[in-house]
């Protein structure tokens, strides 16, 4: 049977979108921390941060998470800033192959910023920003993912159908 699919990544790498088509490309549910943030607490992502802080919206996030182990049959995309958290890392591994969607930083930054419904990037130099949290997240990502697909050239079926080929060849090789 094909496993959970994890994907993992910055903002603006298109988490959301490659995982919905890689849940029509499979059949497993398309599960995404950020909708399981917004449903428990009833309020946007943005509101969150905004009433209650960050280290609230992390409290929240592991929680979701912490209740998605052991869930079969889903491709889950998570927060850009989900891996932070050691148990996170730990819970991510239990759920599922992890796949790093990563692109060129001005790909990201440009594809990130383009909503305007990003907290962590409402300042005064979102582009400096930016550039610090990619920076101190790249080894983090690295080291959490079972492989990764640089996304720069790719639109969201093409960056689809590479995720679930390298999630297969990973499977049938761990399945020997
Ligand atoms: C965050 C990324 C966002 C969301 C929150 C914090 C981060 O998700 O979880 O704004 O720390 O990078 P996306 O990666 O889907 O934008």
């Amino acid at each position: 049977m094909l496993p959970n699919i994890v994907l993992i990544g910055f903002m603006g790498c298109g988490k959301s979108s490659v995982g919905r088509r890689l849940a029509g490309l499979t059949g497993h549910r398309f599960v995404d921390t950020d909708d399981l943030v917004t449903q428990a607490e009833d309020r946007s992502i943005s509101e969150i941060f905004a009433d209650a802080g960050e280290a609230y919206f992390r409290e929240v996030e592991q929680r979701v998470l912490e209740e998605t182990v052991g869930v079969c049959g889903i491709i889950l995309s998570t927060g850009g800033g989900l891996v932070l958290r050691e148990p996170n890392q730990v819970a991510l591994r239990k759920i599922g192959v992890i796949g790093w969607l990563d692109a060129d930083p001005e790909v990201l930054f440009e594809r990130a910023s383009r909503s305007g419904k990003r907290p962590l990037l409402q300042t005064e130099n979102p582009r400096e920003t930016f550039d610090r949290l990619l920076d101190s997240r790249l080894g983090i990502y690295t080291e959490v993912a079972d492989f990764r697909i640089d996304t720069t050239q790719m639109n969201h079926d093409e960056a689809a159908q590479h995720v679930l080929d390298e999630a297969l060849r990973r499977h049938r090789r761990f399945e020997g």
